[in-house]
């Protein structure tokens, strides 16, 4: 049994959750699962990210006192967490006055890596993010994600030396230490470091009010990707508590390929400047796209999850985002993929199998059966390279593999020609498949999961009263 610690981005609570931010978490808590499954003790870190411009600026224009806007769209992520069945142990608030202690901790630490310069160049407060003057020229002075023209800043900053770590950073990347996954990122990431410069941490306290501040310089806050990083720490007790000792490096931290950059750059700056290990994977996910194009309230293509959540419940939710949304590549949600894939897959392969089996198991009085885990390294092998969806297709294949077994061994008929004891041989045969794929099942549907687990190993099988997937 290991340790397993297993990290997700915390969103910035300047709006509602959306469809998108749902990967972070379901892709992490399938991980967990698993783990949990081999018998891995698992924490397991979610959290929401409140402090900086955005954040503040956002919660001025609805004319609500920031405190109670940050707290207010912080529940609404905690209860969107909950809503997805997210395994999480804990849960982080970058306004946290524990939180705001051990990012002061860190930043003292950090100190003799931090000089003091003139910042003169650019910002995107929607990606709060300094933009290079090559940046800038490429985009023409906007930001292509958030379509915004960039700010002119010329003010004073603590800068953080990047150039320090370069190199064991390179190596980090480059040896697997410190995995990026899919391989195409870490590419991606190792062309970026080549030019990183030095980067800005705090902001002047004229231009940003809502932040921590730095530790001996009132007149400055910190940069709120200091600050949000370090949530992934701080929520262990960092500097001194012995589940750091215990619990980091983080064996997975899952983020979007947005971000992707401070995590594979700042994060292992800071790490490393404070005498810290490196995170073992970065796994990183593409874009959810609604009908092939960016979400945005102008083109009027935002999903709204809660909504498809109360239509088709969490399983399907679950079901579509962890099998037919590509785990690293923008992925397309269409609700005409989603109805297809619940009707065929879910309601057809799944439930109809149960509802089947079921069915000729209470007719048959033939008894559950007792279950026993059993992982195959084929499955392992998938769920520790992150090829989630993969894994998935190798449960499925299981379950149209059952639905065809019943077809030609027509129990059924069996019963009808007298042959009671091959009717009790073939139906327990269908059982015990059943269950060990369910067992399967549990990482990525563990409500559905438990309850093929509790019909077939009961000592008296009833069908559900209704279809597990009812059709529309
Ligand atoms: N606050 C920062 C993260 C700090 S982590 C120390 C942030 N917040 S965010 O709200 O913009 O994004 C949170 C997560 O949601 C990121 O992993 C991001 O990539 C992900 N997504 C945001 N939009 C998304 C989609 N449309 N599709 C998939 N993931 C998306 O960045």
């Amino acid at each position: 049994m290991s340790k397993v610690y297993i990290c997700t981005a915390i969103p910035y609570v300047n709006g509602n959750p959306h469809i998108g931010h749902a990967m972070d978490y379901l892709l992490a808590d399938t991980y967990a699962r698993y783990h949990r499954l081999k018998g891995d003790e698992v924490r397991f870190q979610v959290g929401t990210d409140e402090h900086g411009n955005k954040v503040f600026s956002t919660a001025q224009k609805n004319h609500i006192p920031v405190e109670e806007y940050v707290q207010e769209n912080s529940d609404k992520f905690r209860e969107f967490i909950k809503r997805l069945n997210i395994s999480y142990t804990d849960f982080v608030r970058t306004t946290d006055p524990e939180h705001v202690r051990s990012v002061q901790e860190v930043w003292k630490k950090l100190e003799p890596h931090i000089y003091s310069a003139e910042y003169d160049g650019w910002y995107c407060e929607g990606c709060e993010r300094f933009v290079t003057q090559k940046e800038y020229e490429e985009n023409e002075g906007c930001c292509p994600d958030h379509q915004k023209p960039y700010q002119k800043l010329s003010e004073h900053n603590y800068y953080l030396r990047i150039s320090d770590f370069k190199e064991r950073i390179r190596s980090a990347i480059e040896s697997g230490e410190m995995r990026i996954t899919p391989e195409f990122r870490k590419q991606e990431m190792l062309r970026l470091l080549e030019d990183a410069p030095d980067i800005s941490i705090s902001r002047p306290r004229k231009q940003l009010t809502w932040g921590v501040p730095v530790p001996g310089d009132d007149d400055q806050v910190m940069y709120v990707w200091v600050d949000a990083l370090s949530n992934y720490i701080s929520v262990l007790g960092y500097p001194d508590s012995d589940d750091m000792k215990e619990f980091w490096p983080a064996a997975a931290q899952f983020v979007g390929k947005d971000i992707l950059r401070f995590h594979a750059i700042t994060w292992p700056a800071i790490l490393l400047g404070i005498g810290l290990d490196l995170p073992k994977n970065l796994v990183v996910h593409g874009h959810v796209l609604s009908n092939g194009q960016k979400m945005s309230k102008s083109l009027g293509n935002v999903i709204d999850p809660m909504e498809v959540l109360n239509r088709k419940g969490l399983p399907a939710f679950r079901y579509f985002f962890l099998r037919h949304i590509d785990s690293f590549a923008d992925s397309d949600f269409t609700n005409e993929k989603f109805e297809n894939a619940y009707n065929n897959e879910l309601a057809n392969d799944l439930g109809n199998l149960v509802q089947r089996l079921a069915t000729l198991c209470k007719k048959n009085d033939v008894a559950g059966v007792q279950s026993e885990l059993k992982l195959t390294s084929e499955f392992c092998a998938l769920m520790d390279k992150f090829e989630f969806s993969k894994a998935l297709d190798l449960v499925w294949g299981k379950i149209q593999q059952l639905n065809k077994q019943i077809d030609e061994q027509k129990p059924w008929e069996l019963a009808k020609n007298g042959e009671s004891e091959r009717v009790q041989e073939v139906l327990r045969d269908l059982e015990r498949g059943l269950v060990d794929t369910a067992q399967l099942l549990t990482v990525f549907l563990p409500e559905t999961a438990q309850q093929i687990i509790d019909i077939f190993t009961a000592k008296a099988v009833v069908p559900p009263a209704q279809p597990l997937f009812p059709k529309n």
